[in-house]
């Protein structure tokens, strides 16, 4: 291929954004009709929209039937905060980060809670041994790292035995991911990532061991309403059933359903995973047939199927910031791939969504655009030289 020249096929979708992520294939918004607009999340139509919604996410993500599922406010990130607010404190906890996520959480922990914690952190690209941890404490960390692409390979180093509480965000993670429930605790999601959902709206996924946590524990610090999710000391659980602690927005409920109802049809978490990891090999491919880009994930067993991060390794490139933010300029402006910029945090690079909604052929067009707009930037770097 010359260096002028496009290649011959665009992604029929050119969404690979790391969240919001992309639709489902067949997703449009006569699908949401059903919704139950202008009627209360408290009426039984509503209500059983909730309970549909967590009775499906139990079934499409394989969750055991004594875990609790909570609908909850804030996104993953209110999931997830509501988690550390209402639970630790009890013991010392560690905490571990490899990207920015994580270290979110880590600020929470030490500067917020002010608790008594160990901080594990590996630089973007690696992952922290968690073999090495210490899970007589709790502890609290990201299931996929989605700034860097570097993922927990297994969770066997976990003890079935701990004494702590493991409390996994697994925003990007869930429905692409195996999760082995039996060694989370806690485990937080938000519908805008691997089903394409809208965001808003947080997944709280509790083990027994949680719950027993919430029941037998008052944190030192006053809880918001938002986050409270015991009364008089019992776990609270209307919001377990979809009595959720405010007002939903029933439309974004639908749009879940319906991302569930696709999940479903394409054969549940087995078949989702399935497409991650179609997805994922495509540029595994390009990345093995190319000398001048690579993971910044340093070794295949951490390597995310979902956040796909790479930076370009090319010598010849002046200003690795620079040229990584005109290739993914180059692409969005050719409206082949929108929003594929490494984070702001993280390495210079480019980070592209391989997550289930992803079609493989859109990724498979992809590849040969990104081959033309590093050549592009390349002579574009020569000729301002
Ligand atoms: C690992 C991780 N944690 C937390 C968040 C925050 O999620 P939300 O904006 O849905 O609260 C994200 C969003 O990208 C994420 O990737």
């Amino acid at each position: 291929m010359s260096d002028d020249k496009t290649p011959a096929t665009r992604p029929a979708n050119p969404r690979f954004s790391s969240g919001p992520c992309a639709k489902p294939p067949a997703f449009s918004l006569d699908k949401l009709a059903d919704a139950p607009l202008g009627r209360s999340h408290r009426a039984a139509i509503g209500k059983a929209k909730l309970k549909q919604a967590i009775d499906d996410t139990r079934e499409v993500l394989g969750i055991p039937d004594e875990y609790r599922i909570g609908i909850v406010p804030g996104s993953d990130t209110g999931a997830f905060e509501m988690a550390m607010w209402t639970m630790l404190g009890q013991r010392p906890v560690e905490m571990v980060a490899w990207e920015s996520f994580g270290a979110g959480w880590v600020t929470d922990a030490v500067k917020q809670l002010k608790l008594d914690a160990n901080v594990h952190e590996a630089e973007y690209g690696q992952i922290v041994d968690l073999a090495a941890l210490d899970w007589s404490r709790d502890v609290c960390f990201t299931w996929n790292g989605t700034t860097s692409g570097v993922r927990v390979p297994s969770g066997d180093v976990i003890p079935a035995d701990r004494e702590g509480l493991t409390l996994c965000d697994a925003t990007s993670a869930a429905f692409a991911q195996d999760l082995p429930w039996e060694k989370l605790d806690v485990t937080t999601f938000s519908w805008q990532k691997v089903l394409g959902g809208e965001a808003a709206h947080g997944m709280l996924i509790l083990s027994p061991r949680a719950v027993e946590r919430l029941e037998s524990y008052t944190p030192a610090w006053p809880l918001p309403k938002i986050f409270r999710l015991t009364k008089g000391g019992k776990i609270n659980e209307g919001i377990f059933k979809g009595e959720t602690i405010n007002t939903p927005s029933m439309l974004a409920v639908e749009d879940y359903l319906q991302a569930l109802a696709w999940a479903k049809a394409e054969g549940g978490l087995t078949g989702l995973m399935a497409r991650a990891d179609a997805n994922f090999a495509v540029v595994d491919r390009f990345v093995a047939e190319n000398d001048w880009i690579a993971f910044l994930a340093q070794t295949p067993e951490i390597r995310s199927n979902t956040s796909v991060c790479l930076k370009f390794t090319d010598p010849a490139i002046i200003d690795g910031a620079a040229f990584a933010k005109a290739v993914a300029k180059r692409l969005d402006t050719e409206g082949v791939a929108y929003d594929i910029g490494a984070y702001r945090d993280a390495p210079a690079g480019l980070r592209i969504w391989c997550g289930s909604t992803v079609e493989t052929s859109d990724l498979k067009a992809l590849m040969p655009w990104i081959d033309w707009a590093y050549r592009a930037e390349l002579a574009a770097q020569a000729k301002a030289a």
